[in-house]
């Protein structure tokens, strides 16, 4: 039997195991992180995950048994400053340490977006119970960074030995943090950021993860950091999850001046602009005042597609703008992942940068499935908004 936890963090996911005879110090621990996303403007993500490797590397977990995946093109990204040599000290690290795959994800409700295709929570939650039934795990920890995060475990049971805990709570965004004026992108995102700097500074064999819930919880005052599953396993010691048992030195962080907290979906438009603010150059202002009059107007134009779609399902103004507003709990999730595959297919696929704002608005999906509109109305709908049929 195995005894295994998984933490999901920054848009990243990491699984760590070990042998239930020797659960203190012996046997195999694995620990796969995920960062959840590409392109330089989500460097964060990967800036997380390299941080959580060398959290779970320093407490003792062999590096052979870390298994990071993340998108690769950090290091050599054309938007990185000229001024820092062209691999820095994180893509140096997770290069030369991490064993790598290449994956990537965003959040919406019930799902996180990756490469090529979704994961949804109706799979995860498959998959988890296929791993409680063939003894995959004793014990399974999940931390999970993403937008709308906590509608993953929100239906977590509490009979199969996991315990999660998320950025935020179903409905509501995760925050990104530390802006940094010469790479021009977020190091961080806050959630993340407050476990990961906990487990930096705290003895890990000593704190409980409910103790560790708890200060997160309140450090992290821009969303509702949530808990599921069985929460007797947070009586256990982090270090059961994070490590190996190796006694690792506390780390002091240095004092933050400020923590630029921006709610994730914003970042692209924040991220332009504050390069207009700092530039100088005419021509390069003008060029990035266009990327952010471009950038609005394809917001807009998803808004307003979405909006004829519930239109056209609802054939009702008042019905209009009660599904635009809502935020209800999934519950019919085989309705919720067809409509999402569809939008995805025929309207905006999210998965191209320029449409990731699409996330955004799946949200009026999961209203229109909880109305009980049916699936194949919602078909028609996007046909004839996003076919012209
Ligand atoms: C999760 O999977 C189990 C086992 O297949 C099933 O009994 C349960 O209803 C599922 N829960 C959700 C919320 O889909
Ligand atoms: C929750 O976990 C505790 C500690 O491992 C265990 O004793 C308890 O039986 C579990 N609860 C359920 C409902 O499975
Ligand atoms: C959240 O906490 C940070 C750091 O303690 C603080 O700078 C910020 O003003 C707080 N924000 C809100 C919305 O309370």
């Amino acid at each position: 039997m195995i005894l295994k936890a998984v933490l999901l963090l920054g848009c990243a996911l990491g699984i760590s195991t070990f042998p239930m005879e020797e659960p203190e110090d012996g046997g195999k621990h694995w620990v796969v992180i995920v960062a959840g996303s590409n392109g330089w403007y989500n460097y964060r993500h990967q800036a997380d995950v390299c941080h959580a490797y060398q959290i779970v590397h320093r407490n003792g977990i062999p590096d052979k048994q870390i298994i990071v995946m993340m998108y690769d093109d950090i290091a050599d990204n054309e938007d990185q400053p000229k001024a820092l040599s062209s691999i820095d000290l994180m893509a140096q690290m997770c290069m030369l340490e991490c064993p790598r795959t290449i994956q990537r994800s965003h959040g919406a409700p019930g799902l996180l977006a990756f490469p090529d295709d979704d994961l949804h929570v109706k799979d995860l939650n498959k998959t988890i119970w296929y791993m409680y039934h063939h003894k995959k795990y004793q014990k399974m920890v999940f931390y999970i960074e993403a937008c709308e995060s906590g509608s993953m475990m929100n239906h977590l049971a509490d009979n199969i030995n996991v315990y999660a805990t998320t950025a935020a709570n179903p409905k509501e965004s995760s925050y990104a943090c530390y802006y940094d004026d010469e790479r021009q992108t977020y190091l961080g995102d806050w959630y993340s950021v407050n476990w990961m700097e906990d487990s930096d500074m705290e003895d890990l064999r000593k704190e409980t993860l409910h103790k560790q819930f708890q200060l997160v919880k309140k450090r992290t005052n821009t969303s509702h950091v949530m808990q599921y599953g069985n929460r007797s396993i947070s009586s256990m010691k982090v270090m059961q999850f994070q490590g190996k048992g190796k006694k690792a030195m506390p780390i002091s962080l240095p004092p933050v001046e400020k923590y630029d907290l921006t709610p994730s979906p914003d970042v692209p438009f924040a991220i332009m602009k504050r390069k207009l603010m700092a530039t100088n150059d005419i021509s390069e202002a003008k060029k990035i005042a266009a990327q952010m009059k471009a950038y609005l107007e394809v917001k807009e134009f998803i808004q307003e597609s979405m909006q004829k779609i519930v239109t056209i399902v609802t054939g009702s103004t008042e019905q209009t703008k009660q599904i635009l507003s809502d935020r209800l709990t999934i519950s019919n999730y085989d309705c919720y992942q067809s409509a999402a595959n569809y939008f995805k297919a025929h309207c905006f696929n999210w998965h191209l940068p320029v449409y990731e704002y699409a996330l955004r608005q799946l949200y009026a999906l999961v209203n229109l499935c909880e109305g009980g509109y049916p699936i194949e109305r919602i078909f028609l709908a996007m046909n004839r908004v996003c076919l012209g049929n």
